[in-house]
Formats: structure tokens, C-alpha cells, sequence
């Protein structure tokens, strides 16, 4: 699996998976291009991939418009002479259900995902054509097929990250470019660790959440990143419309492992 002479891109590669996936490509040997709104953290990430020697430049960009997107990825495409790999990861948190949600909360959510991931593929795949084909990984979530309270817009944002990625793999299919997605558990990253500090005592809610998952832990963002990778290298050559669920066995067991762990069940019986 090595990607000497490929370009990456990688939506919100300035910390957490992005920044992880930005890493393992590198690594693979690809160029990548991080774009990301927050500039200090990806000028940060690149500053530690070109420490290593690798070949990586931030370009600042917000996913949710359009313009900077365009700009940011003819850029990158300019610098490194071509598109090979694109990872739609940019990604909020937001929460609330269907009553609670404000219309600007609402937008703000499905604008980060679900019109920046629009905005990403829209003008990576040109890119992607002009230099004989790619691949894209989108990072959905294990909330692409199951829902946790109080977090409708992110559940609707991740589901139709699905329905993008299969209509992508659909439409370019015969154009050599080929679309999967990613569905992640809980991540030890920024995100996550946000979401824990809104509880009391972060450091028991990731405690209680590693519980949930059958591997009893939280995954590393290089574990998804890992994933990622595979699915944008050639090794994937023919996999394409997919979803590659990473989550330690989180959504595997039936009633979750609280039910499993209970008694109830017939562990031990014949
Ligand atoms: N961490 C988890 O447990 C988990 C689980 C499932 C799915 N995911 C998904 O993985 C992706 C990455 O999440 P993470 O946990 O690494 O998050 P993170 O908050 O740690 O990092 C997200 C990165 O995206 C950037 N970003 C956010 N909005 C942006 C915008 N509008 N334009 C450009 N950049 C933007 C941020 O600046 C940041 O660098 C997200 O799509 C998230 O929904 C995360």
C-alpha cells in the first residue's frame, strides 16, 4: 500500500482524524493538502509533516463555502500538479432534537457535512479526471445508520453522507474514480473530548462510552485514519459505493453490551 507520486486532499485535516488521515498518507508517501478553517492548527499539522520530511501544505478554507472550496483545491491541485485522493472529513458536533434545534443550528450542521462534502467532491472529481481517476473516503459515522438522543441534525447530516457517497460511486464509476465512506465509533480526538467536557467528569463519560463498544474502548484516530487509507489506496480497487464500519464491535451487539453484560442473556448455557 504506497502512494508515492498520488496528491491527497483532506478536509479538516488540522486535527483529530483529519489530521491523523494527513499523517498515514503522508507516511504512504503521498503529497497532501490539508484544508481547514482553523489555521493555526493546520499550519501546526504541517509544519510537523514537514519536519519529517514529508511533502504537505495548508490551505485555509472554509468546506461550508463554496468559493474557498473551488479556490482551495485548484490550489492544491497548481502546487502538486494533480488530484488522486480526496478525504471529506470536515465535521461539528452539534446537539439537540427536532424541537430544540434551531433553523440556524440545523443549517450550520448540514452545511459542514453535507454541503461541504458537496462542495469537496464537486471540486476534487474534475481534478480527480484530469489526472486519470481517484478515490474518495467520506467520513461518516456509526450515526450513518443508528441515532443517539438529542442529535438530529448530525444524524440526518451522517445519513446523507451514505446516499453521497453511493450516488458519487454511481456517477463516476466508469470514469475510474471510486467513492466510500468510513462509519467511525467514538474517537479519542478534539470532538469527542468536547462532547465529554459538556458532562461533569469528562474522563468517566469516555470511560462509560469505551464500555459500550465490544473491543471495551474508544478508538485512536490512526485506527480510523488506518481505514481510510486502505479505502483510497489501489488495494481497494474494487470496492466502491461501500461503507467501512470502524467502531470496535459498537454496533454489533444486539441491545447493546449493557443487555449482553446483564445476565439475561444464555451465556454459560447449553
Ligand atoms: N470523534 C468521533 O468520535 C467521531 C465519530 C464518528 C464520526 N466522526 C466524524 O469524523 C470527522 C472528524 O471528526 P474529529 O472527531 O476528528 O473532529 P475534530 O473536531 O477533532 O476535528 C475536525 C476538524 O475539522 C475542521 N472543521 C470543522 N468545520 C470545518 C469547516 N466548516 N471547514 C473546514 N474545516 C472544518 C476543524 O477545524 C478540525 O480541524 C467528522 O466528520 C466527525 O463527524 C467523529
Amino acid at each position: 500500500m504506497r502512494m508515492e507520486g498520488k496528491v491527497a486532499v483532506v478536509t479538516g485535516g488540522a486535527a483529530g482524524i483529519g489530521q491523523a488521515t494527513a499523517q498515514k498518507l503522508c507516511d504512504l508517501g503521498a503529497s497532501v493538502a490539508i484544508l481547514d478553517r482553523n489555521a493555526e492548527a493546520g499550519e501546526e499539522s504541517v509544519a510537523a509533516l514537514e519536519k519529517s520530511g514529508y511533502t504537505a501544505s495548508y490551505f485555509s478554507c472554509d468546506v461550508t463555502v463554496e468559493s474557498e472550496v473551488k479556490t482551495a483545491i485548484a490550489a492544491a491541485v497548481a502546487r502538486y500538479g494533480g488530484l488522486h485522493i480526496l478525504v471529506s472529513n470536515a465535521g461539528i458536533q452539534r446537539y439537540g432534537d427536532v424541537v430544540t434545534t434551531t433553523p440556524k443550528l440545523w443549517d450550520e450542521t448540514m452545511d459542514v457535512h453535507v454541503k461541504g462534502c458537496f462542495h469537496a467532491t464537486k471540486y476534487a472529481i474534475p481534478a480527480m479526471l484530469a489526472s486519470g481517476g481517484g478515490a474518495i473516503v467520506i467520513v461518516a459515522s456509526v450515526q450513518s445508520f443508528t441515532a443517539i438522543n438529542n442529535s438530529v441534525a448530525y444524524v440526518a447530516a451522517k445519513h446523507a453522507l451514505l446516499g453521497i457517497t453511493r450516488s458519487i460511486a454511481l456517477d463516476f464509476a466508469s470514469r475510474n474514480v471510486r467513492a466510500n465512506c468510513v462509519c467511525p465509533g467514538a474517537i479519542d480526538t478534539p470532538m469527542l473530548r468536547q462532547t465529554a467536557h459538556l458532562t461533569g467528569s469528562p474522563e468517566k463519560m469516555l470511560e462509560a462510552i469505551g464500555r459500550m463498544h465490544a473491543l471495551g474502548r474508544i478508538g485512536l484516530p490512526e485506527e480510523v485514519a488506518n481505514a481510510i487509507a486502505f479505502l483510497a489506496s489501489d488495494e481497494a480497487s474494487f470496492i466502491t459505493g461501500t461503507s467501512l464500519i470502524v467502531d470496535g464491535g459498537l454496533l454489533v451487539p444486539t441491545g447493546g453490551m449493557g443487555f449482553q453484560e446483564s445476565g439475561i442473556g444464555t451465556e454459560g448455557k447449553q
